[in-house]
C-alpha cells in the first residue's frame, strides 16, 4: 500500500517506488518528519523527537514551551496562529482579520485522486492513491482538505488543497500555496529557470539559501517566459550524479509564487502555489474551491534522477495520451512569410512540405479578419476572403491533395482594438472602468472570465471550422494582464479574475479537445511562455522558444529539460541560409525534441531541400528514443564549452555533442573530452549507424572520444551517434 496510517503513534507513511515521506498528527497539528529515500529510512515520530525550545517561540499551552507552530517542522502552516515563517494559508474571516489556524479532523485514503474542478492535473493510473485530510478552523468556520496524491512509479507526491466556508457568511483567502515543506538543514541550493521572451529558461541559476525569504514568481496571468514554475531543493554539493535534490513544480499557467526561506531555527521552508499579489478569493457561505496541484520528488543521486522522474511523471500523467501517437514533422509559414500568406503560397508551401517528406504544414498568423500585420484583426475569427478566396474549407482540400495534413494558428485569448469584436464588446476585456489599457504586441487580453467571452468564441470558431478538416492547433497567447480587473466580475470578486480567468481558459482548451477529437493542439505563448505541467495536460507539445538560434536553443533546450521532457519540446529548423554547416548545426539542435521546419524552403536550394529530406527520414529512425526514451545529460553548456545528452530506448542510444564555444559559460569551465554512456550494456556490441563505427557496450560506458569539432571555424559545430545493439 503506497499510503499507510499507523494509529499507535498517529504517522501517515507515503511511499512511491524509491521514496518516502512522513508526517505525524500532534495535538491536532500535521508534524513533518522525513522526506526522503525510502530504503533504511529511519522516521522518528515527535514522541521521539519533540524538538527544542525557542524564545520568542508562541506556544499554545501554557508548559507545553516546546511545541510552538514556529519552531516545528509543519506540513502546512497559517497565517498569525504563532508561525512566523512565510505561512501556507491566509483567510480573512467574517471579523475582518486574517489569522488562520486549522487543526485535524479525520481523513480518507482514497484509490485513484480527487479531480480539481476546471484545472488540470495529473492523470491517476491503478497504483495511485490519495491521501485526503479534513482539518476545520473554528474560528473562521472553514473546512480545509490536504491532498497527498502519490503517483508511484515515477516517485512523484502532489499536493493540493480546498477550502469549504461553513461560517454564513463571506470569507476572502489572501494567500494559498498548494504545497509546502519544511526540510531539515540550510545547507542547499536552490535552482531556479528564470529568461525572457526568446529566452525562456535561459538562466539556468543556482543561488545559496539563506536565512530570509527567496521567491520566484509570475505576476502576469501567465506562467512567463521571465519565471518557470520550477524550482530544486539541493545540496550545495549535488550534480548530476550526486547529492540530495528535491525538485517541485506546479500544474497551472497562471501567476504563482515559489518561496524558500531559511528559519532562525535551521530548517528550510519550500512552498509553492498561487501568486498572492492579485489573489484574493471571496468564498460565499457553502462554497468550496481548490487551489491547483503541485508535484514533487526527490532523488539521493543529483538532477538526473530528479529530471528523468519528472520526465516519466508528465509522459505518463500529464500530456494526454492521445498526444503519444508519432508527432508530425511539421513546415511553419511563421518564419517564411510572416503576414504575407495566402491560398497559392500555402498550397505551394505545403507541396515543398510534402516533398520533402514532411507531415504537416501549419498556416501561422494571418490568415482571418484584417490581420495583415499585429495590430489589427485578433477577435475576428473568420477568413479573410481576399487571401482565400473560396474560403478555409476548399483551400485545406487543396493542401490536403499535396499529401500533408493541415494546421492553422488561433490566439483566442486576445482582441486587437482594431477589431469587430472590440469595436461591439469593449467591455469584454481584462481592464479597469477607471483607467486606460495598457497595449502590448497592440493588443487587449479579452475577459476569459466571463462565459459570455468562452461562448462568442466557441460559436464563432464553430462556423468558421464547420467541414473543415483541421489536423492541429497552434494556440498562442502574446501578451500578459495588467490592469486586472473584469467588468463581469461583482466588486468583491476582482481578486479572483485572474484565477477564473485561467479556469476559462482550461474550459476552452477542453472544448477544442472535445470538438475536435482528432486534431492535436500546439501551445505556444510568443514561444514558450507558458511552458507549465497543466499546458501539458491540454495540449501535446509546445512551441520552446521563437529564439531558433541554434546557440540560444541549446542552452534553452538543455534548461527546459531539467524539468520537462522532450517529448513536448517543439523545436523548428530557421533559416540556414543556404549554409549547409549551420542546417547541419540546427538539425541537430532540433532533434533533441520534436522535429519541424520553419522558413521558406519554396526559394531554397535543391541541396539544402535534398538534405532536408534526408534529415527528417533519418529523424524517423530515432524520434521514439527521444520521445520515449530516459534521458542521461553528460555535459553541461552552463559548465563547460559542450553541451552532451543521450537518450536510451531499450537497445538504442542517441548521443549528442553540441561545440557551443563558451557561448555562456558560467565561469565553472570543465572539460569534456570523452562521452560515457553509462547505461551501455557492457556485454553488448553497438554499432552507430550514421558513421558504421562499431564499439563494445563496455567501451561505450568507459567513454567515446569526442574527437575534433568544427571543420568550418566557426566555433559551432554539433555531433551525432546513433547507436543500436547488434
Ligand atoms: C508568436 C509565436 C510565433 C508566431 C507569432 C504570430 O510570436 O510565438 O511563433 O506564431 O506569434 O504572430
Amino acid at each position: 500500500m503506497p499510503i499507510t496510517f499507523q494509529k499507535e503513534n498517529s504517522l501517515f507513511r507515503l511511499t512511491t517506488k524509491n521514496t518516502l515521506y512522513a508526517f505525524d498528527i500532534v495535538k491536532g497539528k500535521l508534524i513533518h518528519r522525513y522526506y526522503g529515500k525510502k530504503a533504511g529510512a529511519q522516521v522518528k515520530t515527535f514522541a521521539e523527537e519533540p524538538g527544542q525550545v525557542w524564545s520568542f517561540a508562541p506556544y499554545a499551552t501554557e508548559g507545553e514551551v516546546y511545541f510552538s507552530l514556529d519552531t516545528q517542522p509543519l506540513e502546512y502552516s497559517y497565517f498569525g496562529s504563532g508561525d512566523f515563517r512565510t505561512t501556507a494559508l491566509r483567510i480573512r474571516n467574517g471579523a475582518g482579520n486574517s489569522v488562520t489556524g486549522f487543526d485535524y479532523v479525520s481523513h480518507k485514503i482514497r484509490k485513484g485522486r480527487v479531480e480539481i474542478p476546471a484545472i488540470p492535473c495529473g492523470r491517476a493510473d491503478d497504483r495511485t492513491q490519495t491521501l485526503d485530510i479534513t482539518l476545520r478552523d473554528a474560528a473562521s468556520g472553514c473546512e480545509l482538505h490536504l491532498y497527498y496524491t502519490v503517483f508511484y512509479d515515477c516517485d512523484v507526491i502532489s499536493r493540493y488543497a480546498s477550502v469549504t466556508n461553513r461560517s454564513g457568511g463571506d470569507v476572502v483567502i489572501e494567500k494559498w500555496m498548494s504545497l509546502a515543506l519544511d526540510l531539515p538543514g540550510h545547507n542547499y541550493d536552490l535552482i531556479s529557470l528564470a529568461g525572457a521572451h526568446a529566452y525562456e529558461r535561459i538562466y539556468n541559476e543556482r543561488t545559496p539559501v539563506f536565512r530570509g525569504n527567496l521567491s520566484m514568481h509570475s505576476r502576469r496571468g501567465a506562467t512567463s517566459h521571465q519565471m518557470n514554475s520550477f524550482m530544486a531543493v539541493c545540496d550545495r554539493k549535488a550534480d548530476e550524479n550526486h547529492g540530495d535534490v528535491y525538485g517541485f513544480n506546479f500544474v497551472y499557467s497562471g501567476s504563482f509564487l515559489n518561496e524558500v526561506e531559511g528559519d532562525p531555527t535551521g530548517k528550510t521552508r519550500v512552498q509553492m502555489g498561487l501568486g498572492d499579489e492579485n489573489f484574493n478569493y471571496r468564498l460565499k457561505d457553502g462554497e468550496t474551491v481548490f487551489c491547483p496541484e503541485a508535484v514533487m520528488t526527490y532523488s539521493p543521486k543529483g538532477l538526473g534522477i530528479m529530471s528523468r522522474n519528472f520526465h516519466r511523471f508528465a509522459n505518463d500523467h500529464i500530456v494526454p495520451a492521445k498526444a503519444k501517437e508519432r508527432r508530425p514533422v511539421v513546415l511553419n509559414s511563421w518564419e517564411a512569410f510572416y503576414f504575407n500568406i495566402n491560398e497559392d503560397v500555402m498550397v505551394d508551401f505545403a507541396s515543398a512540405a510534402a516533398d520533402c517528406g514532411m507531415d504537416m504544414v501549419i498556416m501561422d498568423d494571418g490568415w482571418f479578419g484584417a490581420r495583415v500585420h499585429d495590430r489589427a484583426g485578433l477577435g475576428d475569427w473568420y477568413v479573410n476572403k481576399n487571401r482565400f478566396k473560396e474560403g478555409l474549407a476548399p483551400y485545406v482540400d487543396r493542401v490536403k491533395k499535396t499529401g500533408v495534413k493541415f494546421g492553422i494558428w488561433v490566439e483566442p485569448e486576445m482582441v486587437n482594438p482594431d477589431s469587430d469584436l472590440f469595436r461591439a464588446h469593449p467591455e469584454w476585456c481584462i481592464r479597469c472602468p477607471e483607467r486606460p489599457m495598457s497595449y502590448s504586441r497592440s493588443q487587449y487580453v479579452l475577459d476569459m472570465a466571463n462565459p459570455a467571452v468562452i461562448e462568442y468564441l466557441k460559436e464563432m470558431f464553430t462556423e468558421t471550422f464547420r467541414d473543415v478538416p483541421i489536423d492541429y492547433f497552434k494556440w498562442d497567447m502574446n501578451r500578459h494582464i495588467s490592469e486586472p480587473g473584469s467588468l463581469y466580475l461583482d466588486a468583491e470578486d476582482q481578486g479572483s479574475m485572474e484565477y477564473r480567468y485561467m479556469q476559462g481558459v482550461y474550459s476552452l482548451f477542453r472544448w477544442f479537445m472535445e470538438t475536435y477529437p482528432d486534431a492535436m493542439i500546439e501551445n505556444c505563448s510568443g514561444g514558450g511562455g507558458r511552458y507549465d505541467l497543466a499546458m501539458m495536460a491540454i495540449s501535446s507539445q509546445i512551441w520552446t522558444s521563437d529564439n531558433t538560434n541554434a546557440r540560444d536553443r541549446t542552452l534553452i533546450q538543455y534548461s527546459s529539460m531539467l524539468a520537462y521532457p522532450a517529448s513536448v519540446m517543439s523545436c523548428h529548423v530557421s533559416n540556414p541560409h543556404g549554409d549547409m554547416h549551420e542546417l547541419d548545426l540546427k538539425y541537430k539542435v532540433a532533434v533533441n525534441g520534436v522535429l519541424g521546419y520553419e522558413f521558406n524552403v519554396l526559394d531554397t536550394p535543391d541541396e539544402v531541400k535534398d538534405e532536408i529530406r534526408r534529415q527528417v527520414k533519418e529523424y524517423r529512425t530515432f524520434d521514439l528514443v527521444i520521445t520515449d526514451g530516459e534521458y542521461y545529460r553528460l555535459s553541461s553548456p552552463y559548465e563547460s564549452d559542450i553541451s552532451a545528452y543521450y537518450f536510451q530506448l531499450g537497445d538504442q542510444i542517441l548521443l549528442s555533442a553540441i561545440l557551443t564555444n563558451g557561448h555562456a559559460v558560467t565561469g565553472r569551465k570543465k572539460e569534456c573530452k570523452k562521452l560515457a554512456v553509462r547505461t551501455a550494456d557492457p556485454a553488448a556490441t553497438y554499432r552507430d549507424t550514421r558513421s558504421g563505427m562499431v564499439v563494445t557496450g563496455d567501451e561505450l560506458r568507459r567513454g567515446i572520444e569526442i574527437g575534433a569539432f568544427s571543420p568550418d571555424g566557426s566555433g559551432w559545430d554539433a555531433k551525432l551517434w546513433y547507436f543500436v545493439k547488434e
